[in-house]
C-alpha cells in the first residue's frame, strides 16, 4: 500500500465555483483519490479556502461585513456546494488559520535564514479614490504581451504570463474603475528566484518523463524566460502580518501562504485526531508519499515554480509535487461563464437542477485535459440520456424487472458458463485493464470511454443472448444469462463508484452487497461473485431522461443578461 497524497487547488473564498471549477480540480481530484482509495492505497485528500488577499477585502467591503465574519460565511457555503457533489475530502480546511500562520512562519524564517529573501523599495500603484493599494488582480488593463485588455495585475489569462500590476497598460481600478492611479513607492520583501533556479531545473527534470504536457511546458517556459525575484508582501490588512522586523504593517501575499495551505489544512485535519493523524508523515516525507495535485492551468506556474522553489528554499525535506495534473478550460455553450453577467451554470444550482452524479458524470467524460472543452445543455442532456439512462440504467433495469418477473427476486442458480460468456469475460477484463490504467494516469476522458465501452459490452451480450426469448425453451440458459448480468451489474457498480459514487451504492442497494476494493480485478472471478440464491431487489429506475423542453427551459435560464 502506498500513501498518496492529492490536493485540489484551493478555491478563492470569494468566488462562487461553476462547472469550469468543478471540472479543473475539484472533480478529477475527487475522482482520483476514491479510485486510489478502490485501489487499495492510503489516501489523504486535502482541499480548503484560499482566503487572504485583496479579493476578500474588497468582497466583504461589498457584502458590507467585516472580513472574518464574510470568510466564514463563504467558507460554509463553499463547504456545503462540495459536499453536494459527494467530494470526498478527508478534509476540507482554510488558509487563514493559526495552523496556517504558524506553517508560513516557518517557511519564511527558513528561506530568510538561507538569504533567498531579498528587500527591495518598490513602486505601486495606489488608487487614490479607492484610498489603497491595488494589488494584483484588482488592477486591470491591456496585456503588454498578448494585448489581451482585461488582463489583471497578477498574472494574464489569456497568455498565462505572470505580471507585475505596473506593467499593465492603461491600468484601471477594478474596485472602482478609476483610473486616480498614483504610483507610490513601498518597501517590500521578495523571494530570490534567480537564486534558486539551478537548483529547481534539477528538480523540475527529474519530473519530466511523468508530468502532463500542459503542465510540463507551461514550467518549462518560465524557466527558459528566466526567473524573476518576486514580491511576497502587501500592503493589506487582511492576510498573515509579516513576521520580520520593518515590515510588521504589511502582510504575506496571498500567492505565498495560499500553497503553504495544503500543509496548514493537513495541521487542521491532524488536529481534529492528533493520536492517530501526523501531518509530517505526508508533508516531510517525500520517499514514502506520492504527491499528486489538481488546478486549472492558471495555477500552474505558481505550483510548479514559485512554491516548489519555496519549499526548496528551506533546505529541508518537503514532498514536493510528484504529479501535476494541469487542466484546461470549460466554456459554456461557447463562451464564458461570468457571475457578473449570470451566464452559465454555478455549482450551487446545478445540483439543484440535477443530481450531483449527472454532472459528475458528463463533466469527467469531458474534462478539458488537452485542450478546453465546452459544456452545452445538448450535450449533456445527450449523455444523461443515451449513456447513462440508454445504456446503464436500461441495463440495470431490465435485468432486474426481467428476472424478478420470470424467475423470481433472488439471483438464478444453476448452469453453467457457454462461450459467449467466457468471451464476453475476456473482452471485459482487457477493457477494466485499460480501464485502470488510465484512471492511474488521470486521463479521464480516455478512462470513462472505457467504462462506457464496458456499459455497452452487457448491453451487447444480453441483445446477441436474449434471455427473454430463451427461456420459452430452455430456461436453465436463460438462468445462466441472468445470473451473468446480475453480475456485471455489480461489476457496473464497482467500476463506477470513482466518478458516479451515489449511482453506485444505489446499485450495490438494489443488490444488497456491498462496495469493495477493485485492485488487482479479476474479472472472471468477480462475475462469479453471485453463484445464485441471493436477494435483490428491482426498485426504481437509476436516471431520469432530460425532455427537449427541459434544455430549452435550462437554455434560457442561464444565459445571462442580454
Ligand atoms: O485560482 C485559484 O482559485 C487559487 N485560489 C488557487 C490557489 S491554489 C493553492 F495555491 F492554494
Ligand atoms: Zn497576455
Amino acid at each position: 500500500m502506498s500513501k498518496i497524497l492529492v490536493t485540489s487547488a484551493l478555491p478563492y473564498i470569494n468566488g462562487v465555483p461553476h462547472l469550469g471549477h468543478m471540472v479543473g480540480c475539484l472533480l478529477p481530484s475527487d475522482t482520483y483519490a476514491r479510485f486510489m482509495r478502490m485501489m487499495g492505497n492510503e489516501v489523504l485528500y486535502i482541499c480548503g479556502t484560499d482566503e487572504h488577499g485583496t479579493t476578500s477585502e474588497v468582497g466583504a467591503l461589498k457584502a458590507g461585513m467585516d472580513v472574518q465574519a464574510y470568510c466564514d460565511m463563504n467558507h460554509n457555503r463553499h463547504a456545503q456546494t462540495y459536499k453536494d457533489f459527494n467530494l470526498s475530502f478527508d478534509f476540507f480546511g482554510r488558509t487563514s488559520t493559526e495552523e496556517n500562520k504558524e506553517m508560513t512562519y516557518h517557511i519564511f524564517e527558513q528561506l530568510d535564514k538561507n538569504g533567498f529573501i531579498a528587500e527591495k523599495t518598490v513602486k505601486q500603484v495606489y488608487s487614490v479614490d479607492d484610498k489603497m493599494f491595488l494589488a494584483d488582480r484588482y488592477i486591470v488593463g491591456t496585456c503588454p504581451y498578448c494585448g489581451y485588455d482585461k488582463a489583471r495585475g497578477d498574472q494574464c489569462e489569456n497568455c498565462t504570463k505572470v505580471l507585475e500590476p505596473t506593467e499593465l497598460i492603461d491600468a484601471r481600478s477594478a474596485v472602482s474603475g478609476s483610473k486616480n492611479l498614483e504610483v507610490r513607492e513601498t518597501k517590500h520583501l521578495f523571494l530570490n528566484l534567480p537564486k534558486i533556479e539551478d537548483k529547481l531545473e534539477a528538480w523540475l527534470k527529474t519530473k519530466e518523463p511523468f508530468w502532463p504536457d500542459v503542465a510540463y511546458t507551461i514550467a518549462k517556459k518560465w524557466l527558459k524566460e528566466g526567473l524573476q525575484e518576486r514580491c511576497i508582501t502587501r500592503d493589506l490588512k487582511w492576510g498573515f502580518p509579516v513576521n520580520k522586523k520593518g515590515y510588521e504593517d504589511k502582510v504575506f501575499y496571498v500567492w505565498f501562504d495560499a500553497p503553504i495551505g495544503y500543509i496548514g489544512i493537513t495541521k487542521q485535519w491532524e488536529e481534529e485526531k492528533p493520536q492517530e493523524r501526523n501531518w509530517k508523515d505526508w508533508w516531510l516525507n517525500p520517499q514514502n508519499v506520492r504527491h499528486v495535485e489538481f488546478m486549472g492551468k492558471d495555477n500552474v506556474p505558481y505550483h510548479s515554480i514559485t512554491f516548489p522553489a519555496t519549499l526548496l528554499g528551506t533546505g529541508e525535506n518537503w514532498t514536493q509535487v510528484d504529479f501535476l495534473k494541469g487542466m484546461s478550460y470549460l466554456t459554456y455553450e461557447g463562451g464564458k461563464f461570468s457571475k457578473s453577467e449570470k451566464r452559465g451554470i454555478f455549482a450551487e444550482d446545478a445540483v439543484k437542477e440535477f443530481p450531483a452524479d449527472y454532472w459528475r458524470y458528463w463533466l469527467m467524460s469531458n474534462a478539458p485535459e488537452s485542450s478546453d472543452s465546452s459544456f452545452s445543455w445538448d450535450l449533456f442532456a445527450g449523455a444523461v440520456n443515451k449513456d447513462l439512462n440508454g445504456v446503464l440504467g436500461n441495463f440495470v433495469s431490465r435485468v432486474l424487472k426481467m428476472t424478478a418477473s420470470k424467475l423470481g427476486d433472488k439471483v438464478p442458480e444453476g448452469g453453467e458458463n457457454s462461450k459467449a460468456e467466457n468471451e464476453l469475460i475476456d473482452v471485459l477484463q482487457k477493457r477494466v485493464n485499460d480501464y485502470i490504467k488510465y484512471m492511474e494516469e488521470m486521463e479521464f476522458r480516455k478512462a470513462l470511454g472505457e467504462l462506457r465501452a464496458i456499459w455497452v459490452e452487457g448491453n451487447n451480450y444480453i441483445s446477441a443472448e436474449e434471455p427473454w426469448a430463451v427461456i420459452k425453451t430452455d430456461e436453465q440458459r436463460a438462468k445462466v444469462i441472468l445470473r451473468n448480468c446480475i453480475n456485471l451489474i455489480r461489476v457496473y457498480a464497482l467500476l463506477s463508484a470513482p466518478i458516479m459514487p451515489e449511482t453506485s451504492q444505489k446499485i450495490l442497494d438494489k443488490l444488497y452487497t456491498q462496495p469493495t476494493l477493485i485492485k488487482d480485478f479479476d474479472v472472471k472471478k468477480e462475475m462469479n461473485f453471485f453463484k445464485g440464491g441471493e436477494s435483490f431487489e428491482v426498485g426504481d429506475m437509476l436516471f431520469e431522461r432530460i425532455t427537449p423542453e427541459r434544455v430549452e427551459e435550462l437554455k434560457t435560464k442561464y444565459a445571462g443578461a442580454k
